[in-house]
């Protein structure tokens, strides 16, 4: 399969590192003009470069704006007027004593996972439709479905995510536009690796704590190791091209088998 993604213009929100710059780089290497977003503009002009080095030639426009609140989705809007293929790929995730989680942080979670994707979907999908198509997908979790007990915010926030992609496909019905999930299971990123290391003991080296981490606290995984943010990025790919015309409204999972579940 040839997928093409030239003349298509992309955004990827938390694009600076992790699974974000991977799927970044695979939009990229298919032919796509890829907006890539952080916070400030020093980590994205240097995540940026990394992109450049990794798919030479390749349009990377950067975006720096916290998309986590409505006056940073307006300068983004601004910098990308026109998105055919949005990635909301930004999410915030860390583990928390669930009576202890406050108020404010369960809003935290909802703002910045949840709402940012709402607000840019609200953005971009007129334009998509008035164009005849467009792909959005939303980067969602095993926690969406599988709730860990020490993260319950960041599992509300990942249904939440799945009932917002279900919900625009359907608002998208007919037009050319598909909406997505993607449900990625446990990744190797730094953002993981400050994680992996909040649950095993510091002092272990990484692989090992990575094995320890996966059989503790992650024991369903047909993979018995971390996911690459690659193997992400290649079903984002996929799912951003014209071949994937008729999957929509669905929650595809690239979690290494890690929800106990046929379907999807
Ligand atoms: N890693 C996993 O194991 C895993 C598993 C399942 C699902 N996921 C999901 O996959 C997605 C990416 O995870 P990751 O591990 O790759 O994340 P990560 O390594 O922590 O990276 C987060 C990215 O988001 C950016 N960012 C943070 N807050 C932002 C804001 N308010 N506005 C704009 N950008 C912001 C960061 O850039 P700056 O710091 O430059 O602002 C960074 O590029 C998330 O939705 C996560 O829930 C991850």
């Amino acid at each position: 399969m040839q997928i093409d993604l030239t003349g298509r213009t992309a955004l990827v929100t938390g694009s600076t590192q992790g699974i974000g710059a991977a799927i970044a780089a695979g939009l990229a290497r298919s032919g796509a003009r890829v907006g890539v977003n952080g916070r400030n503009e020093k980590r994205v002009a240097e995540g940026v470069e990394r992109l450049a080095a990794e798919v030479p030639g390749a349009d990377f426009v950067p975006v720096a704006a916290d998309v986590s609140n409505e006056e940073g989705a307006q300068r983004v809007l601004e910098t990308l007027p026109e998105v055919d293929i949005l990635v909301n790929n930004l999410g915030i995730f860390g583990s928390a004593d669930p009576l202890e989680i406050s108020d404010e942080e369960w809003r935290r979670y909802f703002e910045v996972n949840v709402l940012a994707a709402v607000r840019l979907i609200r953005m971009y999908l007129p334009g998509m439709t008035e164009r005849g198509w467009g792909r959005i997908q939303n980067i969602a979790s095993d926690s969406a479905v599988v709730i860990p007990a020490e993260m319950i915010h960041y599992g509300m926030s990942k249904t939440a995510l799945l009932a917002v992609g279900r919900g625009f496909a359907k608002q998208a019905a007919g037009t050319g536009v598909t909406v997505n999930s993607v449900i990625a299971g446990p990744t190797h990123t730094g953002g993981v690796e400050d994680f992996v290391y909040e649950l095993v003991d510091r002092d272990l080296p990484w692989d090992e704590a990575q094995r320890e981490f996966m059989r503790k606290h992650r024991p369903q995984s047909l993979l018995h190791r971390l996911i690459e943010p690659e193997e992400i990025a290649h079903m984002v790919v996929y799912l951003s091209s014209d071949q994937a015309s008729a999957t929509t409204g669905g929650a595809l999972r690239v979690d290494g088998g890690y929800i106990d579940s046929i379907l999807p």
